[in-house]
């Protein structure tokens, strides 16, 4: 991957960490309780966190599971995932690792789950991270994947994109449902159960939590504000009194096991 990227992706969860380890969007909800019910009927003796953040889905997993391993890219936020963790589990049966979703310091065939949650959209090229997945998960092991869904309308995605790198710029993009199945059986795995759901944003907690300059904050505000109702709409953009209150993030969650 490249490494101005990986620094920028660094820098901006560096800085947001413990930000993400309050995160009320990050730490519970329809869409993590989906991961958790897949993984609980899965069953793995280890299960392998990419990309863990503030550590809610290692968290979630070290329930039901005998070892869990937390890895990310940002060595802060993995110190933030440690700290919050230890400070809830009563099992110590967490361990913690930076790396690069790239380059997976595992053996092949390793993992009877790996899980990756709200994650990938900062990936700079996601097939050679989901051929590293493949590559540390066990023949039939499954990957539990959650992602902002990307829009087939390139007006609409266009106008997504310009606000997620506007509010942080290590946001490379987010894959339609048609190229997560297509990337997928690429890097050998085969989707075996997917939902989609929509979760709301408070506009302030979101815009806060990547610390946001308040100028280039308003002049966001205004770029919504002035774009073409349609596009609002379509993200269910919610403004009172002239200020932005909610918009809604679509996800997408697939189940996908290595073949
Ligand atoms: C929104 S957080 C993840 C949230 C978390 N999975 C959860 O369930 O709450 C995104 C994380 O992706 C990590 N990340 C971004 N690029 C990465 C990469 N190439 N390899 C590993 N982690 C990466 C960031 O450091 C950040 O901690």
């Amino acid at each position: 991957m490249s490494e101005s990227h990986k620094a920028q992706v660094q820098a901006q969860f560096g800085a947001s960490a413990h930000d993400y380890v309050t995160s009320p969007g990050h730490a519970g909800g329809a869409d993590l309780e989906q991961v958790v019910a897949w993984g609980r009927k899965r069953g793995a003796p280890r299960v392998l966190d990419v990309a863990t953040g503030g550590g809610h889905t290692a968290l979630a997993f070290s329930a039901f599971t005998p070892t869990v391993i937390s890895t990310d890219l940002t060595p802060s936020m993995l110190a933030a995932a440690r700290g919050f963790i230890q400070s809830k589990a009563t099992t110590g049966n967490v361990r913690f690792l930076a790396s690069d979703v790239e380059a997976l310091p595992f053996r092949d065939s390793t993992y009877g789950v790996v899980t990756c949650r709200l994650a990938a959209h900062h990936f700079p090229a996601i097939l050679p991270a989901l051929k590293e997945v493949a590559r540390v998960l066990r023949p039939g092991g499954s990957l539990l994947v959650e992602d902002i869904l990307g829009h087939e309308d390139r007006e609409l995605a266009a106008f997504i994109l310009e606000i997620e790198k506007r509010r942080d710029p290590s946001h490379v993009r987010a894959l339609t449902h048609r190229e997560w199945e297509a990337f997928l059986k690429a890097a050998g795995m085969t989707v075996i159960d997917e939902s989609t759901l929509t979760k709301s944003r408070p506009w302030e907690e979101w815009t806060a939590r990547m610390r946001m300059a308040p100028e280039a904050k308003a002049d966001l505000e205004r770029f919504v504000l002035d774009a073409p109702a349609r596009w609002r709409e379509a993200f269910g953009f919610t403004i009172q009194d002239g200020r932005i209150q909610t918009f809604s993030d679509r996800l997408i969650l697939i189940r996908a096991d290595r073949d």
